[in-house]
């Protein structure tokens, strides 16, 4: 998969349909030479434009050309190449250049861990390590690139780790990945949102300049999801070129594509450098975290469809990857805080006779809690509302025949609370200046140990006093104040990572204490949806918003780059909380069916019509969804560029059975009624329609189609294929 040509000083990586290749220049610049087709040529050095572009080693005349326009693998700042660099360092009298030469290299088996950071791993034989060591001479900086090859997905993971050897030296900037190609015909896919509108997919012309994404945030945020795509001009969701980049981190990012004056277009993904400087003493290293690059020749689709194999395989570690979740009812939008242990019994009782199969208690249950102005941090239940406390509520809910699983939010703190009362200055502050708040609370400082250790106790304690099997780890607001008043002045600029770091700490020892709890994360709604918190929790909720028709964008947006078995997704009541649109309940189960499936409602409420349904969309839960957990996605529709229907569907990885699920947003009369061509089917199969019982062949279904007859706005169907003989 890995191999060095000493002659040409070419490396070649080369997976399941794609090659990348890079070379060490004469002067030990690495260079970039290509990514893409895999190529039978052991030497491609041409495509550095020689002719064009002489490597001025010799004369050293017109250096800064040649740099500024070379295809470079980790480009640094300060010697010539005046487009985004991947290091900027800064030492001890105030300089900032970098100039980085090669000096080794060597190949492992698998995959090696990145201590404290979430990562991809891979077992020996699954995939190849290169690492090569890069220094600078003058600054005493030792930078190790690492670039994993994973055998069986056109996919490689980069990081890269700075040690120094010598000085106190300031790392100003430290990227992650750096991606030169040598044509502009790219178009740049983006994920951006807000709160209840997460993740909706914007496509636009790469031009002259930086477009950029970004967080400040101190999470991955609602506004952009740190994945962008590159797909070649006229690729599509089924053919053309498509490359995925997507950043295995949880805090501030920065991804940009940036087109250079000779109309290159080099991307960089890695740690936001704005308010980001670390501090390396003599002898100490610094890791960045990871980031995944995918390429695809089946268009975005295949992009998005190697990336999800990616997570399910080799980046979600939970056991409960590839098994069927239990359907969950959550109390949230049906009570808010207003409930008390009968009131949560009278749902649970409803919910144990449709075959509910875990209830989930949302915030409220702790403290003095009973609006969100109080008592985060005081993790004890509030016997008030729950007398008997949580031991004797997840009793009687085990008693139905239904797992209990609890909320937390474990990074936060309000201000009226016993925690805020013995240590006001646990949270993120800067000392004299006011604290800002955010839905009435601060956040805690992650980056202190002492912190962390004091909530991990508190969520320990609790989680061992009643029979809890999931917990739905919440966080609710951006950091603002990044600072404390412990660290020196020069380490201020490390709180945003290590605060990012800290959560990653507790996370793991969750997850190494109680391996078999199901954990969900959450960040009000889905502002935290990214590969990083999927290394803990095999899934993420995606977004407040439950109504089905926002979810086809919420839920497609996201497919881009995450596998549908991670997004939590729930039926919710009518008219819907967020938007007040009435919805049939088939629509809001056959869509909540794409994700992990739960209800979000007080079935003791809801119509007597839609109570009898509930049932029926469990069982079909139960049929479909080791399909949509564990099979391939093939979106039909463009939610984005028509609005009046979607489609998907899912695939087997033998293509023996598949689901076809389709949403009629808007209905219209008189017209013919919508024929959907399906995907992803193999030609020679035969299928039979579990609708119909018609039995077609696969190359009828894929290329004349199916008519979706259906009434109604909002409605909505889901038909199952299974190979037939004929
Ligand atoms: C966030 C979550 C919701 C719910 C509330 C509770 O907004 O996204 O699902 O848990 O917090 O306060």
């Amino acid at each position: 998969m890995i191999s060095f040509n000493e002659d040409a000083k070419i490396f070649t990586l080369q997976s399941k349909g794609f090659m990348y290749q890079m070379k060490v220049l004469k002067e030990g610049h690495l260079a970039h030479l290509r990514a893409g087709h895999p190529v039978p040529d052991p030497d491609l050095s041409h495509l550095l434009r020689p002719n064009e572009l002489p490597d001025c080693s010799e004369t050293g005349r017109d250096k800064a050309s040649f740099m500024d326009n070379v295809m470079l693998e980790f480009p640094c700042g300060g010697i010539g190449d005046y487009r985004e660099p991947c290091i900027e360092v800064m030492d001890n009298a105030g300089h900032l250049a970098c100039d980085l030469r090669y000096v080794s290299y060597s190949i492992s088996e698998g995959k090696p861990e990145l201590k404290g950071l979430p990562a991809t791993f891979a077992a020996a034989e699954e995939a190849q390590t290169l690492s090569i060591k890069l220094l600078d001479n003058l600054l005493g900086l030792e930078v190790t690139l690492f670039y994993t090859v994973f055998e069986d997905l056109g996919a490689i993971a980069r990081s890269a780790k700075a040690t120094s050897l010598k000085d106190k030296l300031f790392i100003k900037r430290f990227l992650s990945l750096c991606l030169d190609l040598s044509s502009s015909s790219w178009d740049m896919i983006t994920l951006s949102g807000a709160w209840a509108r997460e993740r909706y997919a914007n496509r636009v012309p790469l031009h002259a300049g930086k477009q950029r994404i970004e967080s400040s945030r101190g999470e991955s945020s609602h506004q952009f999801n740190p994945f962008i795509a590159l797909a070649e001009k006229g690729a599509s969701e089924d053919s053309g070129k498509a490359f995925g980049f997507s950043f295995v981190y949880s805090g501030n990012f920065l991804a940009q594509a940036e087109i250079s004056s000779m109309g290159m277009p080099r991307v960089v993904m890695g740690i936001n450098p704005q308010n980001f400087t670390w501090v390396l003493e003599a002898g100490e290293s610094f890791q960045s975290p990871e980031a995944i690059l995918s390429y695809s020749e089946e268009g975005i689709g295949g992009m998005s469809r190697t990336l999800h194999d990616l997570y399910r395989k080799h980046l979600i570690r939970s056991p409960y990857v590839s098994k069927k979740r239990p359907v969950l009812i959550n109390n949230w939008e049906a009570t808010y805080f207003n409930f008390d242990t009968d009131k949560l019994l009278g749902i649970c009782r409803e919910a144990a006779k449709a075959g509910i199969e875990l209830f989930v208690l949302d915030d409220g249950w702790f403290g003095k809690r009973n609006d969100d102005n109080t008592s985060l941090g005081d993790w004890y239940a509030n016997e008030a509302k729950l007398p008997g406390g949580l031991s004797r509520l997840a009793n009687e809910v085990n008693a139905l025949g239904m797992k209990f699983g609890l909320w937390f939010e474990p990074e936060m703190i309000s201000p009226e609370s016993e925690l805020y009362k013995e240590h006001p200055d646990w949270c993120i502050h800067i000392p004299g200046r006011s604290r800002t708040l955010a839905r009435n609370q601060l956040v805690l400082d992650y980056s202190r140990k002492e912190v962390r250790d004091h909530i991990y106790s508190m969520v320990k304690a609790v989680l061992s006093s009643a029979n809890i099997e999931y917990v739905k780890w919440d966080m609710n607001r951006n950091l603002s104040e990044v600072g404390n008043a412990i660290y020196a002045p020069d380490r201020q600029q490390e709180i945003s990572h290590r605060y990012v770091l800290g959560v990653y700490d507790l996370m793991e020892r969750l997850v190494s204490d109680f391996p078999n709890l199901l954990l969900e994360n959450c960040s009000g709604g889905g502002a935290r949806f990214d590969p990083g918190m999927l290394y803990y929790s095999p899934q993420i909720w995606t977004s407040d918003n439950v109504d089905p028709i926002e979810r086809l964008k919420i839920q497609s947006g996201t497919s881009l780059a995450y596998p549908p078995s991670a997004m939590g997704a729930h039926v919710g009541d009518v008219p819907c909380h967020s938007n007040g649109r009435i919805t049939p309940i088939s629509t809001r189960g056959n869509v909540a069916m794409f994700g992990t499936f739960g209800f979000e409602l007080d079935l003791t409420k809801i119509s007597k019509e839609d109570l009898e349904q509930v049932p029926a969309l469990i069982a079909q839960y139960h049929k479909c969804n080791d399909l949509a957990r564990d099979g391939d996605l093939y979106r039909i529709g463009n939610i984005f560029t028509d609005n009046t229907w979607d489609a998907w569907m899912f695939v087997s990885k033998d293509k023996s059975e598949a689901l076809l699920e389709y949403v009629q947003v808007l209905a219209s009369s008189n017209t013919p009624s919508r024929r959907i061509q399906l995907k992803g089917l193999k030609e020679g199969f035969w299928y039979k329609n579990d609708e119909t019982g018609m039995v077609l062949s696969a190359e009828t279904l894929m290329h004349d189609g199916l008519d979706m007859w259906i009434k109604g706005d909002f409605s909505s169907k889901v038909i199952r294929f299974e190979k037939a003989k004929v």
